[in-house]
């Protein structure tokens, strides 16, 4: 297991749309499972692939908030949208590739989805809550997509630069 690097916004590998996962070979669970971790350590409750430079359209979740319950890992590979709600809700967003930035984004308050797992099968599940808000931003990672896409240009403009400054920061560190 290796914890894999973020990229940080602005990269041009964040505006791309990823390739379908071919087949659920023994390296996209080696992945998976470096994304998990990743994902852990940063903190977050989700990570695509993408982020971590890999142009493949896979994401992992997990968004058990309380230590009292047990941890729900997730890793969703093709994933599809199969149905939102009519009805929105609102929900404060962040991004492990957009550090201690927060925004709120208005989306469909319930998603279904269907996907591969790592065992091979297709599942499909709804996602309600934190679930759904992060599965169609994870999701969203994957066509390219980024949270501050949903805000207003001078605010989105606002989070690019402090993103440039923070990646000249780092660089010089
Ligand atoms: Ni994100």
């Amino acid at each position: 297991m290796t914890l894999r690097n973020i990229l940080i916004h602005p990269d041009p590998r964040l505006k791309k749309v990823c390739a379908p996962v071919e087949s659920v070979s023994p390296e996209i669970g080696a992945l998976a499972e470096d994304m998990l971790q990743t994902m852990y350590d940063a903190p977050g409750v989700g990570l695509a692939a993408p982020q971590v430079g890999v142009m493949q359209r896979l994401f992992v979740m997990d968004c058990v908030k309380s230590d009292d319950e047990a941890a729900k890992p997730m890793v969703l590979i093709n994933p599809e949208v199969t149905w939102t709600s009519e009805e929105k809700s609102t929900h404060e967003e962040g991004c492990l590739s957009i550090p201690d930035q927060f925004a709120e984004v208005t989306r469909p308050k319930l998603v279904r989805m269907r996907w591969l797992g790592l065992d091979g099968k297709t599942h499909e599940e709804e996602f309600d809550e934190l679930w759904a808000t992060c599965a169609q931003h994870e999701f969203d990672h994957l066509n390219g997509k980024l949270f501050i896409d949903y805000l207003g240009v001078m605010k989105r403009q606002m989070i690019t630069r402090k993103m440039e400054k923070l990646k000249r920061e780092r660089a010089r560190d």
